[in-house]
């Protein structure tokens, strides 16, 4: 159960399994918990989590796991590491902003390699791997895909997102941007990061960074945008690491020119110290 084909092919059972609980809860919620300040959760967060694990252990029962809402099973630091979000995008969800996915990503030997992100609403499939390359598969149809060739930052559309800590850290994103927004074509904030690295991966958006998240928010979306040509790094351009919370992912060009950018920005806590 180890190829990386298997993976994937199993990666996308279990997000299908996933994504039709999260389509038979959509516009039923009974109830919305907090965990955290403005942190969701809701049953079908839970619900898409226990389908999700049910097919990972029924065919790969000794991998490791680290899923949002139960944690983990076996060991973090196993050679083959299932990361899991049932439901990225749950703000979106329970306000019935139909912009939310499941986002399944394989770790082998730590690095992000298989990445599936399943969109529900849109019954948009992307699927990748290193070495595989990445796809987009809708009504039955799957073709390749590959980041965009935008060619300067100008002409670029880029997508980036706000932590739940927000209101608690001046350093909340909002500095970076008002930056870009006034040197780009737009930022978009959707509200599922999954779906912004299937965004940047398809070349529908030509770059991403985002702050404050946790590894199962990216791991799927970092396979997948590097299967489909892209880059991912920290925003200083030097390696990017799952735990830190941080990611800058878009092409080849754009990429030098986004690490210059997100450089100059003067954090929010340097311009207002006593805040
Ligand atoms: C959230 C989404 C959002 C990002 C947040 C994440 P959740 O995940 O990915 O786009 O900005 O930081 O926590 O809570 O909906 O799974
Ligand atoms: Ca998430
Ligand atoms: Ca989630």
């Amino acid at each position: 159960m180890n190829n990386a084909q298997t993976l994937l092919d199993i990666a996308t059972l279990a997000a299908i399994a996933g994504g039709n609980v999260l389509k038979k809860y959509w516009g039923k919620l009974k109830t919305i918990e907090e965990k955290a300040p403005g942190d969701l959760v809701t049953a079908a967060d839970r619900e898409s989590e226990i389908a999700i694990l049910e097919v990972i252990n029924r065919h790969c029962p000794s991998h490791g796991i680290l899923a949002e809402e139960s944690g983990g099973q076996g060991d973090r630091q196993s050679s083959i590491l299932w990361v899991i979000d049932p439901l990225d995008g749950t703000t979106n969800f329970t306000h019935q902003y139909p912009m939310s996915s499941v986002s399944i990503g394989v770790l082998v030997e730590g690095q992000p390699t298989i990445g599936v992100i399943y969109d529900p609403f849109r019954d948009e499939l992307f699927l990748g791997g290193l070495g595989l390359g990445a796809f987009l598969e809708y009504q039955g149809d799957r073709v390749p895909i590959r980041v965009s060739q935008c060619q300067e930052l100008k002409r670029s559309l880029l997508i980036t997102g706000f932590a739940y800590d927000r209101t608690q850290t001046i350093d909340n994103n909002y500095a970076e941007f008002c930056h870009f927004t006034h040197i780009t074509h737009g930022v978009r904030r959707g509200g599922s990061a999954a779906l912004d690295l299937a965004y940047i991966a398809c070349g529908r958006l030509d770059g991403y960074w985002e702050r404050g998240l946790s590894p199962w928010d990216m791991a799927a979306g970092v396979a997948l945008v590097r299967s489909a040509g892209g880059i991912v790094t920290a925003y200083d351009g030097t390696d990017y690491d799952l735990y830190s919370g941080r990611i800058l992912a878009t092409n080849a060009t754009l990429h030098p020119q986004m690490v210059t950018e997100l450089a100059k920005v003067k954090p929010l806590s340097q311009s207002f110290p006593f805040h």
